[in-house]
């Protein structure tokens, strides 16, 4: 059983990769915001930045046991979290990248707001995914979403 984590600021196309990918390889996808939410694994609500904030413990701890309950050949594990899982139990981390002025137009039609489309911006402009996934350990392969045939190669499964 493999584990992939896509990880990247968000609009950078995680999701869209990732569908992509767990079609090809066989894999399950596991959408970390849905997963954070259906189990509630946040410990409260930051009302600047209007967002949960995630129990990371919790939530490795859940997941540890979702891989375990679910038989399958592989994960993968899709969010701008997702590079805090430990790389013990990850086999191949991907950091997603992408234009700014698409990630701006990207963010723009989910109607977030100006200082959230800020935010986002400069954590991409500041690698800040790519950063933290190096920090905790991991070896991230960074895909600007255009050649999904080619990332598959390079993961060497
Ligand atoms: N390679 C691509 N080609 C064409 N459209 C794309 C591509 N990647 C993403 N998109 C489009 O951009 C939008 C944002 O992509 P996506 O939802 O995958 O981002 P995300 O990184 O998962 O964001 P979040 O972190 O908020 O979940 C979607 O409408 C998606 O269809
Ligand atoms: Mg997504």
């Amino acid at each position: 059983m493999k584990v992939i984590i896509v990880t990247g600021t968000p609009g950078t196309g995680k999701s869209f990769i990732s569908r992509q990918m767990a079609k090809k390889l066989g894999y399950s996808h596991i959408e970390l915001s849905k997963f954070v939410k259906e189990r509630r694994l946040f410990d409260r609500f930051d009302k600047a930045s209007k967002s949960y904030v995630v129990d990371e413990k919790k939530l490795v701890a859940a997941l540890k046991r979702y891989f375990k309950n679910h038989l399958s050949k592989g994960f993968i594990v899709d969010g701008h979290m997702s590079h805090f899982l430990p790389t013990k139990i990850v086999n191949k981390a991907i950091v997603c990248k992408s234009p700014l002025k698409v990630i701006k137009s990207r963010l723009k039609a989910r109607h977030y707001s100006k200082s959230k489309i800020r935010e986002n911006l400069d954590a991409e402009i500041f690698n800040v995914c790519y950063e933290e996934a190096l920090e905790a350990g991991h070896k991230p392969i960074v895909f600007d979403g255009k050649n999904l045939p080619s990332l598959l190669k390079r993961l060497r499964l």
